[in-house]
């Protein structure tokens, strides 16, 4: 089975049980704060979880292009990826465990799908607790249907919330007890305590079907939602590996023509020793990535900040790892070719982003090699001085220096270290580090404190404002404004859009004002389910490039603005309050950057 085939049987399936199938949404989230990419398929649904109504109904499916960096030290062995796929169905209060139970093992054990021997599978359900004051049973229920289905009780493991609770995928939002399932891929126990969950390879996750029962508030109450919901998501590149039999996720269709590629470029096999494959891993892994964040319609490109910051630094582990090949030259486009070449039909995005793809990867590369030579001229300089220490060993302070002011990573001055007889005091490197951490950790944390989609009160009259931001800068500044992007947080926005100079005083005071008549005006804001189309005739904004589903929401506030969104707003303007711009810069070529605040 490969990739493309698993993600179309999915699709098939839950069509053919009444769902519809949406598109999967940006890799870099559209109105969330705090964090860097979309993690799960639920995220771009955070808003229909918790009760908007969604424009295509209530039985939803679709595959979602997700990155997790949470583990990116791990790339590199057998089982860790950055971006991954995951397979998506939802019920929006229209079904609930039985249901979602009864389609899981359906399509996974029907010979017309997954064909999976029932006897293979196993699954955990939540052992219940008392949640900060709420008390959550077992779930019973999920058991009994897992039952029903024919998985006897020796193969249902009750788990607590570290294994069976899902979300919300910050610090706020959705969540409830899961059940997951697991495949036996047939190897021995590692021990006796080896079940679900345990790490040894002889179970592998395969499905989570989360049972949306609660929402999550900043002080840590849970409350059970209006409407249950069911969120499910299938991680496609293991769950191919897992029916293939094939040892590793590296193994499967979408990296194998990715790791030839690297074989042809650097002569090297990939399958000879451990260490030469990591390199391959590395590499495979972090050029997927980069190309599916530069080929996004809401692509970052390299810097040193957040999403930006993480593609620069998968691009540089991949050259670094590229040299260890023996590729010491810019080399990653032709990778980034091959997984544009496998993924175009699935996302078209990337075949339409080509060049820029192309371009941003050589353009990092380049710099970075650059980066490398400066480091290397001024260990050469260091060198003599250095060589004066009889213990040979070079300062961690030193090492810290290279890494902090050239980007010189360790391992290298290791490296080069070593081919002059010397070695680097890591712990020293470790130290210097970890200063240089605490340093920095108060503007870096902030990031993350406040929760991930966050739909309080504040948070939506940004929204709104944004809106109002949006058409007030066509208005003062003409049709060639289009959004390139924003992100909200309860203490600010932040609206990017295309013009090519920056704006004078009295325009900013221009927009400011229109901003604020709209505010004065109380207007309403209503929203209306419409065909993208008719959408789009009306006259409605929408991000250009973004794939949006057929049936889509739109936004009109009074008469002055008309957007397709998926919200949440305020009912009317005057709940805004006074809105300010603190701040018009430059964000990239072409693109300004806007700040504002509403007090
Ligand atoms: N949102 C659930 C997950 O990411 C399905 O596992």
């Amino acid at each position: 089975m490969t990739v493309n085939e698993l993600r179309s049987k999915y699709i098939e399936f839950f069509k053919s049980k009444g769902h519809v199938e949406i598109s999967g949404k940006s890799l870099i989230p559209n109105n969330d704060p705090t964090v860097l990419f979309t993690t799960a398929g639920m995220q771009p649904l955070v808003p229909y979880l918790l009760g908007e109504p969604h424009p295509s109904g209530t039985r939803l499916t679709d595959y979602q292009k997700c990155v997790r960096t949470g583990d990116i030290d791990s790339v590199g062995d057998p089982a860790h990826l950055t971006f991954f796929e995951m397979l998506g169905n939802w019920s929006l209060g229209a079904y609930f465990k039985q249901e979602s139970i009864a389609y899981s093992y359906e399509f996974l054990t029907d010979p017309k799908y997954l064909g999976i021997p029932s006897e293979k599978l196993s699954v955990t359900v939540f052992e219940g607790e008392n949640a900060n004051g709420t008390e959550i049973p077992r779930d019973d229920e999920a058991a009994s249907r897992w039952e029903e289905m024919g998985i006897p009780r020796e193969r249902i493991y009750f788990m607590p919330r570290e294994d069976n609770w899902w979300g919300p995928a910050g610090q706020t939002g959705p969540c409830g007890p899961d059940t997951e399932i697991f495949y036996d891929t047939g190897k021995p126990k590692c021990g006796p305590d080896c079940k679900p969950g345990c790490h040894c390879g002889k179970f592998v996750e395969i499905w989570n079907n989360v049972f949306m029962q609660y929402n999550k508030d900043a002080e840590g109450h849970y409350t059970p939602l209006a409407r249950k919901c069911v969120d499910t998501g299938m991680g496609a590149e293991r769950t191919v590996a897992m029916l293939n039999g094939q040892a590793t996720v590296y193994d499967t269709d979408v990296f194998v023509p990715i790791i030839n590629k690297i074989e042809e470029l650097s002569g090297k096999k990939y399958g000879t020793d451990e260490k030469t494959d990591r390199s391959f891993r590395v590499i495979a892994d972090h050029v997927r990535t980069a190309t599916f964040i530069l080929g996004d319609p809401q692509a970052v490109t390299p810097s040193n900040v957040g999403a930006g910051y993480i593609l620069r630094r998968i691009i540089r582990r991949a050259v670094r790892d590229g040299r260890k090949l023996g590729l010491d030259g810019t080399f990653l486009t032709a990778p980034a070719a091959v997984v544009i070449e496998e993924y175009k039909n699935a996302y078209p995005e990337l075949e339409e982003h080509k060049d820029f793809i192309f371009k941003e990867i050589e353009n990092e590369e380049k710099k970075f090699l650059n980066t490398l030579k400066k480091g290397e001229a001024e260990f050469e300089k260091l060198l003599p001085n250095l060589q004066k220490n009889p213990q040979k060993i070079i300062p961690g302070r030193v090492a810290f220096r290279l890494y902090d002011t050239f980007g010189f990573p360790i391992e290298l001055t290791q490296e080069m270290a070593e081919e002059n007889g010397m070695k680097v005091d890591v712990e020293g490197f470790k130290e210097a580090e970890k200063k240089h951490q605490e340093l920095s950790r108060d503007t870096s944390g902030q990031q993350f404190k406040g929760g991930l989609i966050d739909h309080s009160e504040i948070t939506t009259k940004y929204h709104t404002a944004t809106h109002l931001l949006q058409q007030a800068l066509v208005n003062v500044l003409g049709p060639q404004v289009a959004q390139k992007g924003s992100n909200i947080t309860s203490e600010r926005m932040r609206f990017d859009f295309s013009f090519e100079r920056a704006m004078t005083k009295e325009e900013i005071k221009k927009v400011e004002d229109i901003v604020n008549e709209q505010i004065a005006k109380d207007l309403p804001v209503t929203m209306e389910v419409m065909d993208l189309e008719a959408a789009k005739k009306s006259g409605a904004r929408a991000l250009f490039g973004e794939k949006y589903d057929k049936q889509v929401s739109v936004y009109t506030i009074g008469d002055f603005s008309k957007e397709v969104c998926g919200g949440p707003h305020v009912q009317h303007t005057g709940l805004i309050g006074h809105f300010h711009i603190v701040k018009e810069q430059s964000s990239s070529a072409g693109v300004r950057r806007i700040r504002a605040v509403i007090d």
